[in-house]
C-alpha cells in the first residue's frame, strides 16, 4: 500500500507539467497586475557567512540572515534616515538587531521561540560584560557536578555515551554557578548560550537544514570541553572588540520580546523593518531546536514544544487538527489566492497520493497569518518608512505560489507602495527538482 503511494507520487513528479519550468514565466501575469518588475540583484542572504562575524557567531542559526545583507540595507538607506529605528517582527537569533546595534541604531524585535528570543537577548545585551570576568568565571566552573539530561529527549541516541557524560559535566558546572551581581547573571547567560550553541556539533545529528541523524559523524569524547572552550574564547574576543571599537554603541537600546507577531501591537514607530518570515514549505522553528530548548530549560515536555509550534506562522508540517479548526474560521483571501488554492485542490484530487490533502488550507492559513503580521507592521511604520522582506516562493501540487508577490499585494492593501522586488537567489523546488524557484527582497514603502 505504502509502496503504491510512493510509486504514484514518483510518477506524478515525472509527469509534472512544471518540469523544466520556472517562477519567471509563472510570475508574469501577477507582475503585470501588480505593475512591477523583478530586477536581478544577486546577494548572499543566508546566515552561513556569519560564522566568523563578531557576536553573530555566538550561536549558529541556519535559518538566519547574513549580517552583510543587513549591513547593505543600512548602507543603502544611510542618507535617507538619520539613525533609523529598526524593527524585526521575526527576530530569530537577532541578526538584524545585532547589526543595528553595531551601527548604533535603536532596534526592537519579536520572536516566538523562547530559546531564540533568549539567544538574541544575550547577543544584544551583554556587551558591557568584562571579558576578563567571563574568562575568570569560566575557568572556575566546577567539573565534578553532573546534571541529568532532559528526561523526555532520546539523549542516549543523540549523543555518544562519553560525550553525553561530558555535556552533563559542562552544564553541571554552569548550573552550579550562582550569580551574585547583574554582570555575573549576564556571564551565566553567555555560558548557557555557548553551551546551547555546541550541542548539535557534539551530537550524532546535523542540520541540513532540518535536524536528522548523521550516520558517519565522528564526535570526539572531549568535544564538549573543546567546543565550549572555543565558544567562550570567541565571546571574550568579541566583547573586547566591542568595548574598544564600538564603545559609543554599548548602551544603544535593543530589545527583543517573546511574543506572537500576529497579535503584537507596537507602541513605537519604526523607519526600517527588515525581516525574513518563515517560508511556507520551510522549517520547523521549534522541533529543529528542541534539543537546545530542553537542555536550557525552555521546554520540559514535547507537548510544550507543540504548543509553541501551533502559534507560529504556519509551515507545511503543521498539525492536521490546527488546519481543521482554521477551515471553520474567517480568513484573509484575494482573487489570486482563490485561484491558486482551487488549482492546488484540483491537482491533488486528480493526481492523488499527495502528501497532504489539506494543503490548500495550509496555503490559506499561511497568508492569513502573514496578513495579520503585515497589517500590524504597516501601522507601526513611520511615513516614508521601508518594510523589507526576504522571502521564498513555492511550487505546491504543480501550482506556482508567488509568495513574494502575494505579500507585496497584501502590503499595498495595507497602504504601502511596492517600491522594488529584487531577485537575490535562485533555488530548486524540493519536489520537481528542475523547476526554478527564487528568493527575493521585497521593499515596501509607506
Ligand atoms: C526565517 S527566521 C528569521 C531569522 C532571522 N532573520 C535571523 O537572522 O535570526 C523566522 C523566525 O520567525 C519566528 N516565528 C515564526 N512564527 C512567529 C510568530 N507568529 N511570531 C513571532 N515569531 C515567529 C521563528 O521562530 C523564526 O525564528
Amino acid at each position: 500500500m505504502i509502496e503504491a503511494v510512493i510509486d504514484r507520487r514518483r510518477e506524478n513528479i515525472m509527469k509534472s507539467p512544471k518540469r523544466g519550468g520556472s517562477c519567471h514565466d509563472d510570475s508574469l501575469p501577477y507582475l503585470r497586475e501588480l505593475g512591477v518588475q523583478i530586477t536581478e540583484k544577486r546577494q548572499a542572504i543566508q546566515f552561513t557567512t556569519n560564522v566568523n562575524e563578531c557576536v553573530h557567531r555566538w550561536a549558529p542559526y541556519v535559518q538566519g540572515f547574513s549580517a552583510t545583507f543587513v549591513q547593505s540595507v543600512f548602507e543603502r538607506y544611510s542618507q535617507t534616515y538619520n539613525s533609523p529605528k529598526v524593527l524585526d517582527p521575526f527576530a530569530g537569533c537577532g541578526t538584524v538587531l545585532v547589526q543595528a546595534k553595531i551601527d548604533g541604531y535603536e532596534s526592537f524585535g519579536v520572536e516566538l521561540n523562547p530559546l531564540l528570543k533568549h539567544i538574541a537577548d544575550v547577543k544584544l545585551n551583554s556587551w558591557t560584560v568584562r571579558p576578563s570576568q567571563l574568562l575568570k568565571i569560566y575557568h572556575q566552573l566546577r567539573k565534578d557536578v553532573l546534571i541529568p539530561e532532559p528526561p523526555f529527549l532520546k539523549s542516549a541516541r543523540q549523543f555518544n555515551a562519553q560525550v553525553l557524560t561530558n555535556l552533563k559535566r559542562v552544564k553541571g558546572g554552569i548550573d552550579s554557578f550562582i550569580p551574585k551581581t547583574r554582570e555575573q547573571q549576564k556571564i551565566k547567560d553567555l555560558l548557557n548560550v555557548a553551551f546551547a550553541s555546541i550541542l548539535i556539533d557534539c551530537s550524532n545529528l546535523k542540520r541540513t537544514p532540518c535536524l536528522g541523524y548523521w550516520k558517519d559523524k565522528n564526535v570526539d569524547d572531549n568535544a564538549p570541553f573543546v567546543l565550549f572552550n572555543k565558544k567562550v574564547l570567541e565571546m571574550s574576543e568579541d566583547l573586547r572588540l566591542l568595548q574598544s571599537e564600538y564603545k559609543e554603541n554599548l548602551l544603544t537600546r535593543s530589545e527583543v520580546v517573546c511574543a506572537n507577531s500576529m497579535q503584537y501591537e507596537y507602541r513605537d514607530k519604526y523607519d526600517l523593518v527588515i525581516t525574513s518570515p518563515p517560508y511556507m514549505n520551510g522549517l520547523d522553528y521549534v522541533m529543529n531546536y528542541k534539543i537546545e530548548m530542553a537542555w536550557l530549560g525552555f521546554i520540559t515536555a514535547h507537548k510544550e514544544a507543540k504548543a509553541i509550534k501551533d502559534d507560529m506562522v504556519v509551515c507545511d508540517n503543521v498539525s492536521k487538527g490546527l488546519i481543521k479548526d482554521f477551515v471553520m474560521s474567517q480568513y484573509y483571501t484575494n482573487s489570486w489566492l482563490d485561484e491558486i488554492t482551487e488549482r492546488i485542490s484540483r491537482n491533488i484530487q486528480t493526481r492523488q497520493a499527495y502528501r497532504r490533502t489539506d494543503m490548500p488550507f495550509i496555503v490559506r492559513k499561511y497568508f492569513d497569518d502573514m496578513n495579520r503580521v503585515i497589517e500590524r507592521v504597516s501601522r507601526a511604520l513611520n511615513k516614508d518608512g521601508r518594510f523589507i522582506l526576504v522571502v521564498g516562493d513555492s511550487l505546491i501540487a504543480d501550482t506556482y505560489v508567488p509568495t513574494d508577490l502575494i505579500l507585496a499585494k497584501m502590503g499595498s492593501e495595507h497602504g504601502l507602495d511596492v517600491e522594488s522586488i529584487e531577485l537575490a537567489r535562485s533555488r530548486h523546488s524540493g519536489q520537481v527538482r528542475d523547476y526554478v524557484l527564487r528568493e527575493t527582497v521585497v521593499t515596501l514603502r509607506k
